[in-house]
């Protein structure tokens, strides 16, 4: 009898200690806040109906921000962290174009009135995203909950990490695999493109002299060229902003992909998704497959949303609960 108990004393160590070394973290789940914060949801929701309300475009910034957290260093807010110049605000993709901060410190303090202490600021981005695409007109899915909010926030990893409007596909899908995700979720997830703005010094490396031709890229179609060379002039306001979806700015809908078809994407990164050569074996036929069928873009987004949700979350006793989601506790 007490042999056996020794035995089994031995293997419940030899099975903690395996489950220890592979690492193995809690999971995210649906119903994580159900007890502690049972309206959470309905507080999310709420604000950002009201922000959206005041701003149509914010449901886009939200939607951005929590891709932008969620590519560096997992889905932990590291991108609401305030600091100085070394942090993920300014990087490349982040700086003077990241937006919405004010409305995530709302939803924030809206939720701490009710349920103090127990929400994570990474969580708040991921339900105000699936919102923003809900309440414009996108599919919804159940966001899985749990994440912890971290303490790291750094421009350069941000560099790294964040696919930029100039790089080519094969760098582009790499930034994705880096993550974890597919082919499927590059061409689905951008199709978040189909609300929001971009700014001319994004797209204008298109318009005049591409890739040092001294031509345009010769994928624009030519009346929304013309009518970008105009809006976005050699020496303009690099500032200025146009619809990244010129079709339907804020609704979620498919259109972002029939423009591909026609030569209307806005950014470098959507056309080549269409135009470029890898494009063929690789992104092209999923961009005409959404471009006629809207249900399948919205399941694809919707499953991709939930694994770019989950690219390396901190649970259990990682990282903290932050009460100001621009600062970690002190
Ligand atoms: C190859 C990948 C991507 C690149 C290179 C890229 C690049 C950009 C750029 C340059 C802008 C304009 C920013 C500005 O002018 O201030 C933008 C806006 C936006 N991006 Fe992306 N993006 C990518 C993927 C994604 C993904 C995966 C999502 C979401 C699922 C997303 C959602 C948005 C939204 C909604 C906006 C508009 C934001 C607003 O109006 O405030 N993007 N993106």
């Amino acid at each position: 009898m007490m042999k056996s108990s020794n035995n089994f004393k031995g293997y419940s160590l030899l099975v903690i200690s395996l489950l220890l070394c592979l690492g193995v973290r809690s999971q995210l789940t649906t119903d994580f806040y159900s007890k502690t914060c049972p309206t959470l949801l309905s507080i999310v929701r709420k604000q950002v109906q009201n922000a959206i309300k005041t701003e149509m475009r914010m449901a886009a910034s939200l939607l951005r921000l929590h891709f932008h957290d969620c590519f560096v260093n997992g889905c932990d807010a590291s991108v609401l962290l305030d600091g100085d110049n070394t942090t993920e605000k300014f990087a490349f993709g982040n700086i003077n174009s990241a937006r919405g901060f004010e409305v995530v410190d709302a939803i924030k303090s809206a939720v701490e009135s009710s349920c103090s202490g127990v929400v994570s600021c990474a969580d708040i981005l991921a339900i105000a995203a699936r919102d923003s695409v809900l309440l414009s007109g996108g599919p919804t899915w159940r966001v899985l909950l749990g994440r912890r909010d971290g303490a790291v926030s750094s421009a350069t990893q941000a560099n790294a990490a964040l696919p930029s409007p100039f790089e080519a596909l094969d760098a582009i899908i790499k930034k994705y695999t880096d993550v974890g995700l597919n082919i499927t979720d590059v061409v689905s997830l951008s199709g978040g493109h189909t609300i929001g703005l971009a700014k001319c010094g994004t797209f204008d490396n298109r318009l005049f002299n591409f890739s040092g031709t001294g031509a345009p890229d010769s994928t624009m179609e030519a009346s929304m060229l013309a009518d970008l060379q105009s809006f976005c002039p050699v020496n303009g306001d690099s500032n200025r902003f146009t619809a990244l979806d010129r079709n339907s700015t804020d609704l979620f809908d498919n259109h972002y992909f029939k423009n591909l078809v026609d030569g209307k994407g806005l950014l470098g990164s959507d056309q080549i998704l269409y135009s470029s050569d890898l494009a063929g074996s690789t992104t092209k036929s999923l961009v005409e497959s959404y471009s006629k069928d809207l249900k399948l873009f919205f399941t694809d987004f919707a499953n991709s949303m939930i694994k770019m949700g989950n690219i390396s979350p901190l649970t259990g006793s990682n990282g903290e609960i932050r009460k100001n989601c621009r600062a970690v506790n002190s």
